[in-house]
C-alpha cells in the first residue's frame, strides 16, 4: 500500500469513533434527510438480492439494505470502522459480512459474484478511483447495477492551498484535498482526504469499465428534513450530490 493510502486509511481510522456517533445518532442530516432517501428510491427493491457495500465505513447504510432483504457483505480498507460494523452485527444479526478490504482490489470475489453494487459517499474518498471501478465491473454479474453518490463535483468546496475554493472556480483538473471535520455536532474533530474529479473523469471510468449510466439523481431534501433542519434549503438551489446508477453491460467478463 502506498505511503499516501496509508495515511488516509489512518484519518478513517483515527476519525472512526466520532464518526459513528455523528452517524448513528442521526446527526448527519445530510445523509437522513437527504441522500439516503434519494438513493434507496434509486435503489428499489433488493429482497433476495446478492448486494456489495463498497466503502461502507461502520455498515449504517450496509444494515438498511440488509433489513431491506439483501444478502449483503460490506468492505472497507479501514479496520477500526469495519471493528465497528462487525460489532453491531453481533447486536443485531442482519446476516451481513464484513472484510477489511482496499476497495481497489476485490480478491474475495469471483467475477460475476453481486447483482448489486452500492458505493455511499465514498468514491470521491477512493484515490484510484479508476481501479475500484474496474474491480466493480469485474464481480459484478452481466445487467447487475452499481449505484453511487458522491459530493457534486461541480458545486462542492475543494481546499486549496489551505483556502476553500468552490468547484465551479477550478472546476476541470483532479486534486486532492483535505476536510477539516470540526462541526459542533462532532464528539471529536478529524480530517479525512477527498478527491475532486470532473464528472467526464467519473463516466470515462465507467464506460471503459463497460458500466452504463441509466440513471441520475440531483437529490432534493424531504420536507420532514426541510422543516427540521432549515439550513437544507440551500440545496434547493444548488445539489450538494449526486446519484448515479450504471448498468454492467457486457457478455466479455
Ligand atoms: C465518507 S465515508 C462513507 C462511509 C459509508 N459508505 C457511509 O455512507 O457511511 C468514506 C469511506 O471510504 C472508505 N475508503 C476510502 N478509501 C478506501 C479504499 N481505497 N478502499 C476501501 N475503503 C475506502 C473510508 O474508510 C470511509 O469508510
Amino acid at each position: 500500500m502506498s505511503r499516501r493510502k496509508e495515511t488516509i486509511k489512518k484519518e478513517w481510522n483515527d476519525a472512526a469513533e466520532s464518526w459513528v456517533d455523528f452517524v448513528r445518532k442521526s446527526k448527519d442530516y445530510y445523509r437522513d434527510e437527504l441522500n439516503n432517501p434519494a438513493t434507496f428510491k434509486l435503489i428499489g427493491d433488493v429482497k433476495g438480492q446478492i448486494v456489495l457495500d463498497l466503502a461502507c465505513g461502520e455498515g449504517y447504510n450496509t444494515r438498511t439494505l440488509a433489513r431491506k432483504g439483501a444478502k449483503v457483505t460490506g468492505i472497507d480498507f479501514s479496520e477500526k470502522l469495519i471493528e465497528l460494523a462487525r460489532r453491531e452485527e453481533t447486536k443485531e444479526k442482519l446476516g451481513i459480512c464484513y472484510h477489511v478490504l482496499d476497495a481497489t482490489d476485490l480478491k474475495e470475489f469471483s467475477n460475476k459474484h453481486f447483482d448489486l453494487i452500492t458505493c455511499f459517499m465514498s468514491l470521491q474518498d477512493i484515490e484510484n478511483y479508476r481501479k475500484a471501478i474496474y474491480e466493480v465491473a469485474r464481480v459484478l454479474k452481466n445487467r447487475g447495477r452499481f449505484v453511487f453518490s458522491i459530493p457534486h463535483p461541480c458545486f462542492e468546496t475543494i481546499i486549496e492551498d489551505g483556502k476553500r475554493v468552490s468547484a465551479t472556480r477550478r472546476y476541470f483538473g483532479a486534486v486532492k484535498y483535505p476536510i477539516q471535520w470540526e462541526m459542533e455536532r462532532l464528539v471529536k474533530p478529524f480530517r479525512t482526504t477527498s478527491f475532486h474529479r470532473t464528472l467526464t473523469d467519473y463516466f470515462d471510468a465507467l464506460s471503459k469499465s463497460r458500466l452504463l449510466v441509466s440513471r441520475l439523481v440531483e437529490p432534493r431534501p424531504t420536507k420532514e428534513g426541510l422543516r427540521i433542519h432549515p439550513q437544507l434549503r440551500k440545496v434547493l438551489v444548488t445539489p450538494q450530490s449526486i446519484i448515479v446508477e450504471s448498468i454492467k453491460c457486457t457478455e466479455n467478463r
